[in-house]
């Protein structure tokens, strides 16, 4: 059976360490995410705080692997690290070019993560975070 490309939706979950973070470089980097995103018909969701990026992006397979290409040689952070890839049906952030939220109170201290808690993360924590974050998101809207 024929299926059309464009109805799969790939998802990538990473984390990794900012370096250079002050609220400039965070605005930057959300305005340039964006206007790209837009363009690429790519949705998600970039938790941050000086020591964390959590970042969820969904959209076409093609352009979800273009951007976390240009997104992985940023020098705006380091150890970049994959925590979920994988295709699903529908998008958890389907109205936000890239949401942007601070670490949540019940995510995680400033201690637990320089401490590594986000080496032990596995695939399904990181896609429940997300699924829970894109629940409370709806609640408000
Ligand atoms: C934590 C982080 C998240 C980013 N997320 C995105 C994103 O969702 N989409 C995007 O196009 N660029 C994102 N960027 C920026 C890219 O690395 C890159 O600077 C940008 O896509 C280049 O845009 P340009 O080709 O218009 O110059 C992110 C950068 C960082 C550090």
């Amino acid at each position: 059976m024929a299926m059309k490309q464009a109805h799969f939706v790939k998802h990538l979950i990473y984390w990794s360490t900012p370096f250079g973070f002050d609220q400039n470089m965070l605005d930057t980097v959300l305005m340039s995410s964006k206007e790209n995103n837009k363009k690429r018909n790519i949705t998600g969701a970039l938790i941050s705080r000086s020591d964390l990026f959590l970042q969820y992006l969904e959209g076409p397979p093609l352009q979800v692997d273009l951007t976390f290409q240009k997104i992985k040689n940023d020098d705006r952070h380091v150890e970049i690290t994959i925590l979920n890839e994988g295709t699903t049906g529908r998008r958890l952030f389907a109205s936000w070019a890239m949401r942007d939220d601070p670490v949540k109170t019940w995510m995680w201290t400033r201690d637990e993560v320089s401490k590594g808690i986000l080496n032990d993360l596995g695939s399904e924590d990181a896609m429940n975070i997300f699924t829970r974050h894109a629940k409370e998101v709806d609640q408000f809207l």
